[in-house]
């Protein structure tokens, strides 16, 4: 570790209290930072340690990267921090003011009212959902794979799979025919959202550049899913179709006290199929990415599906799909003996809280079986903590355990990279150029 800094001032008053690279050193590595920002966070935790701030005048900005820093922002000092940060501002760009983004007074009363559709009834029909998804797939792959084997990008595959899944569960449609365009659009958003979040000078989406066309394009496609869910509900309002309320239920629900307007309803639905889809997709693709390089742990999962689980939260762990959460603080907070001043942007990195040592150990190792025991209570945070924490964890886990049983039961995966996987760390975890493996089916 680097030794203390000399306290000073980087400008409007912004006070040094922490250890940190200096302006120079990060103004120099600013190709690092938006080319392999994971690398960077990396390093730069282990040169200053759990509490680091950046040489960032305004607002000041700090990372933190213990297990008990991440509990006391997250958790413990809740309520005196408000997510109106650069992240989540230019995520609502595409999700509006949906539950995700909205900030604490807008979003007290909506999780109130969101919560009840993520009960068990809906659980059990995601594990539904699931099924079928599963079954189109082993359609489409058997198909694939009549002849011999076949390379298909997992990738892709987890992303269709696990949109469809979201959009029956949550919305009670098929979205066969349009699951490219959606997930495409997606993904084009949410990169538009990245890059407008790593450029100081962003222009606004009015101004027709290239780059924002392409966003307002994808934003475009997302609104025209969010139009065919609520045609496709007005189209089927018998209620023996549907008798478990889903989360659109609950959306168009007249007998709210203040029913929702249709700017709000809009916002829920894009937040459910971003927020939805896109993390357990990333979350799977991982998880084969360790599967397929760590043949043993296949092998035991073929053996034992069960074990599917603890895969899954293990993956979770070394590949969090969203790898930084973000709070501005609204007073000051000590963390870790530090001192963060009001207005602050402190960033917590799930990649490097959940490589801390203090939690875990061989924390780089690939270990399924360190979640015998259950997730510890502190230095695990794929879903966040706290009030904030994701709504749909329930439903991603069951989704992740019982897909990666699945495929793992029916065919074969193997490896075909023999590099390491290059990672788009954009909003959610990506391997750059998809993630292609060998399948043949496994004989029953
Ligand atoms: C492996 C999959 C998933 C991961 C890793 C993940 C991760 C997260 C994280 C870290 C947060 C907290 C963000 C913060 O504190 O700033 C969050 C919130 C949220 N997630 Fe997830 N999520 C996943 C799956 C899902 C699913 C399946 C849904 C919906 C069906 C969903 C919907 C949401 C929503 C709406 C929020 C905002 C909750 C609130 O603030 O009240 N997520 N998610």
């Amino acid at each position: 570790m680097s030794s203390q800094k000399t306290p000073k001032r980087y400008g409007w008053n912004t006070p040094v209290t922490a250890i940190g690279p200096q302006g120079g050193s990060m103004l120099r590595s600013i190709k690092k930072i938006t080319s392999d920002p994971l690398n960077y966070l990396e390093a730069t935790w282990s040169e200053f340690g759990d509490v680091v701030q950046f040489p960032i005048p305004k607002p000041a900005t700090y990372l933190v990267s213990s297990p008990e820093g991440a509990r006391e922002v997250l958790v413990n000092q809740h309520n005196q921090t408000s997510k109106k940060t650069l992240q989540y501002n230019n995520l609502s760009l595409v999700t509006g003011e949906g539950l995700l983004t909205a900030d604490t007074q807008a979003w007290r009363p909506r999780r109130r009212m969101l919560q009840p559709a993520f009960h068990k009834e809906m659980i059990a029909l995601s594990e539904h959902h699931i099924k079928a998804g599963l079954a189109k797939l082993d359609a489409q792959w058997t198909e694939l794979t009549s002849e011999e084997s076949a390379i298909v990008d997992i990738d892709h595959a987890m992303m269709s799979l696990a949109l469809e899944i979201t959009c029956g569960a949550l919305f009670g449609i098929d979205v066969d025919e349009e699951v490219d365009e959606i997930t495409a659009a997606t993904l084009t958003a949410l990169h538009g959202v990245v890059a407008r979040a790593r450029n100081p000078v962003s222009i606004p989406l009015i101004f027709p550049t290239p780059a924002n066309l392409r966003m307002k394009r994808a934003i475009k496609r997302l609104d025209k899913a969010v139009d065919a869910i609520l045609t496709s509900r007005e189209n089927n309002q018998l209620p023996d179709q549907a008798p478990i309320r889903d989360m659109l239920d609950v959306l168009l629900d007249p007998d709210l006290e203040t029913p929702l307007t249709k700017q709000q309803i809009r916002d829920e639905i894009a937040t459910f199929i971003v927020a939805g889809h896109e993390t357990v997709a990333s979350a799977l693709t991982w998880a084969w990415h360790l599967l397929v390089t760590n043949p043993t742990e296949l092998q035991k999962l073929k053996a034992d599906p069960t074990r599917a689980q603890l895969v899954f939260d293990e993956s979770l762990r070394l590949y969090p799909p969203a790898w930084v959460i973000t709070r501005r603080t609204l007073t000051d907070l000590i963390v870790d003996e530090v001192l963060i001043p009001t207005n602050s942007l402190v960033i917590v990195s799930p990649w490097l809280v959940h490589r801390n040592p203090k939690a875990w150990e061989s924390p780089n190792t690939f270990m399924p079986d360190r979640f015998q025991a259950g997730a510890p209570q502190l230095g695990y945070l794929p879903f966040g903590a706290g009030a904030r924490l994701c709504i749909g964890k329930e439903m991603a886990r069951l989704e992740g355990a019982q897909i990666l049983a699945h495929i793992a039961s029916h065919w074969n995966i193997e490896a075909i990279h023999t590099s390491a996987v290059p990672i788009d760390a954009s909003v959610t975890l990506r391997p750059v150029s998809g993630m292609p493996v060998r399948i043949s089916r496994l004989l029953d």
